[in-house]
């Protein structure tokens, strides 16, 4: 039994790469603060890691986060109960699939932008200040490939994602003479209940999402977060896609991730087959990069040294 001193409070913890956070924060010790809608879920979940990992302490806080003041009440909750929290861990968020124009539900977005961005910011706000005061404290944002990957089939939670990576770098930039730090967590396609919830289950994404376990996607972002690096794609095929990302043009990159959200929708599973197909347009892309870009980085270093020229590759 490990124990550290240090609280971690985690938002979205009931389930998915929320719940996989909070066990390595437990699996180190610390003290947890779970926070979600489900309290019955929080408290065999408390229960749960108190038996695996034999924890300090774990506090339990209902809060629906999509209701605008729900920050500010699990602020002075921990106040009430004299929790200073070190680390900030902001995972809660949902999304909503179909076309914005005829199929989504406004009310639902507008609920997952309180949620994943206000919610969200107000927590950052609360917390920080605090930290600041001490200067020490961590903070990790649950971003997403889809920060960088503009998600038609999902338009209004791709733009919040973009929000938090955006957001994240300029407080980390904010931050850099602290010793606070800000680590954004980048999880492509995971298996949680997020494309259930969302109402993208059978999609192509959510076929992929099953490949990865949640458990690696939150080791990942521990990991980062612990060495305070500043974010992290989590999965190689993921890093691929990013790094194209920078060198494709836009349209290319959001048509690919469009095949990607389809659904088999006409009984022979044509969607299905046009997203593997561009998934391996994709890959063949992304080698491309790659060697164009270990050509580039063999001659920089061969010129940097040497009077090495372009024209003695003999390309
Ligand atoms: N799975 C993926 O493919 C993927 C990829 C990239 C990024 N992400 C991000 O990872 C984070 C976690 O998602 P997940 O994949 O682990 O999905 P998940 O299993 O559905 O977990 C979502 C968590 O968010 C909480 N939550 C949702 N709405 C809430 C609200 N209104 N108030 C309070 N808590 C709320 C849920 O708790 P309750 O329902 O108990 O309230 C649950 O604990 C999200 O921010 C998501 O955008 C997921």
């Amino acid at each position: 039994m490990k124990i550290n001193g240090q609280t971690a409070l985690i938002t979205g913890a009931s389930s998915g790469i929320g719940y996989e956070l909070a066990r390595c924060f437990a699996q180190d010790g610390y003290n947890l603060v779970l926070v979600s809608r489900n309290t019955d879920r929080l408290n065999e979940i408390a229960n749960e890691f108190t038996q695996q990992y034999g924890l300090g302490k774990v506090t339990v806080v209902g809060a629906d986060l999509a209701q605008p003041d729900a920050p500010q009440r699990v602020y002075n909750e921990m106040n009430n109960q004299g929790i200073r929290v070190n680390v900030l861990v902001n995972d809660a968020g949902f999304g909503e699939y179909g076309m914005f124009a005829t199929e989504t539900d406004l009310q639902k977005e507008l609920s997952m932008i309180q949620t994943n961005v206000t919610a969200l910011v107000h927590l950052t706000k609360l917390f920080l200040r605090d930290m600041t005061t001490r200067n020490e404290g961590k903070i990790l944002m649950l971003a997403s490939v889809a920060s960088v990957l503009p998600n038609p089939l999902m338009a209004v939670y791709g733009a919040t994602k973009a929000f938090i990576l955006s957001f994240s770098e300029a407080l980390r930039n904010e931050l850099k003479d602290t010793d606070i730090t800000v680590t954004a967590l980048m999880p492509g396609a995971t298996n949680t209940d997020f494309f259930n919830r969302a109402g993208a289950d059978g999609t192509v994404a959510h076929k992929q999402a099953m490949k990865t376990d949640a458990a690696d996607v939150a080791r990942d972002g521990y990991e980062a977060l612990m060495s305070g690096k500043d974010k992290v794609v989590s999965g190689m095929m993921n890093k691929a896609q990013v790094a194209m990302s920078r060198v494709m043009p836009d349209p290319f990159i959001t048509a690919n991730v469009r095949k990607q959200m389809a659904r088999p929708s006409n009984g022979n599973g044509q969607h299905e087959k046009e997203g593997k197909k561009q998934m391996a347009t994709t890959g063949s892309l992304v080698g491309a990069v790659l060697i164009l870009g270990i050509v580039a980085l063999a001659y920089y270093n061969k010129a940097r040294y040497t009077d090495f020229k372009l024209s003695d590759l003999h390309l």
